[in-house]
């Protein structure tokens, strides 16, 4: 790397001592040009990767380093896609249709998380179209990423919660995923116990150190799990209602997970009923589905003690526009390893239920 552009958001450059300063404070010492786009925003746009793809020419950079949480890695990884790839990203969009290299990527990420810092995932969103898509590659895999716990003690509570719930649904989809393995098993399982034990102490307390660190390699771990074992219905449905609302992804994903997930279970009742378990319910003298119950009853205890709202109504929600959303779902990358498969009805049905919760 000899010109990095560096993506990220004007918060995290204006932070003193924060991510941004320490990596150009690094590159400096080191002697390393760059240039800066701080044009990041949540659910990031085609418009955001067009504007990085400029600077990384117009500059003669050679090379991206990302600075945040997914919206920073996924806009570094969009503009890397279309930097070698070709200029319609949308025409990417699935599993593995990248040929070409990525120019270097370096992530420092500063959310525990989406775990784009280390995933083959890029999801972007048309903005014309609302429709959040998802370019799935090992070549989006960036060449090193940082996940220091220190760069996340001031993250505020509700990005916590959020981003923290989305590290927890990318646990538990792997674990139920039709493509799951022993390999991915123990991660997911690692990463949901952490989880259990860090996530709401570090929204109650952001400066607590072990906490942070229990959710950074939580989120790490399941990162790892669902490159390999995939997703399912809940990201398929949240990136719809990303895209059509510019709702937060973890607060899309935990307003619909325990909704997919009891809607799963007759799939594979026994993997639901160990869920409870490492939630840190207590299953003896159970039967396996009322077990797997009580794990929908462990998720939905969370979300709410973590402070996220109970209705997808909360973040402005049609059920004029449940249709076609469910219709793109079923289409979205990672519905495909969903363990049950559902029709478009169910889809409608599942997103009236996440509307109809209070
Ligand atoms: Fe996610």
């Amino acid at each position: 790397m000899k010109k990095p552009v560096i993506v990220t958001d004007k918060f995290l450059e204006n932070l003193e001592d924060g991510a941004v300063q320490q990596t150009l404070s690094s590159l400096k010492k080191a002697g390393v040009d760059y240039v800066i786009y701080n044009g990041v925003e949540p659910n990031p746009k085609i418009h955001n990767i067009e504007a990085v793809k400029k600077l990384y020419q117009e500059s003669g950079a050679d090379s991206i380093i990302t600075v945040g949480g997914g919206s920073a890695h996924d806009t570094g990884k969009g503009a890397g896609i279309i930097l070698t790839n070709g200029n319609d990203i949308t025409k990417l969009a699935g599993i593995e249709t990248l040929d070409k290299a990525l120019p270097p990527l370096i992530a420092v990420n500063t959310t525990a998380g989406t775990g784009s810092e280390l995933t083959r995932h890029a999801v972007i969103t048309n903005e014309e179209t609302h429709l959040k898509f998802v370019v799935v590659s090992w070549r989006n895999i960036p060449l090193v990423s940082f996940n220091d716990p220190t760069l996340m003690l001031d993250v505020p509570k509700g990005l916590t919660a959020a981003t923290g719930m989305d590290a927890f649904v990318q646990a538990i989809e792997p674990y139920v995923s039709v493509d799951h393995n022993p390999i991915t098993d123990s991660q997911c399982i690692q990463a949901i116990k952490l989880i259990e034990t860090s996530l709401r102490e570090a929204v109650a307390n952001g400066h607590n150190l072990d906490a942070r660190t229990k959710m950074v390699e939580a989120e790490m771990l399941a990162g790892m799990a669902f490159n390999n074992a995939n997703l399912g219905y809940v990201h398929a449905m949240a990136h719809q209602l990303g895209g059509q609302y510019d709702a937060p992804h973890g607060v899309c994903c935990a307003l619909l997970l325990p909704y997919v997930e009891e809607y799963n279970i007759i799939a594979c009742p026994d993997r639901f009923a160990q869920l409870a378990k490492f939630m840190g319910e207590n299953t003896d003298g159970l039967s396996t589905r009322d077990a797997a119950e009580l794990a929908i009853k462990a998720m939905k205890q969370m979300s709410e003690d973590v402070g996220i709202p109970k209705s997808i109504k909360e973040i402005g929600a049609k059920p004029e526009d449940f249709s076609l959303m469910a219709e793109n779902a079923l289409k979205d990358g990672n519905a495909f390893s969903n363990p049950r498969k559902g029709t478009k009805e169910d889809i409608i049905r599942i997103f009236q239920a996440a509307y109809d919760a209070s």
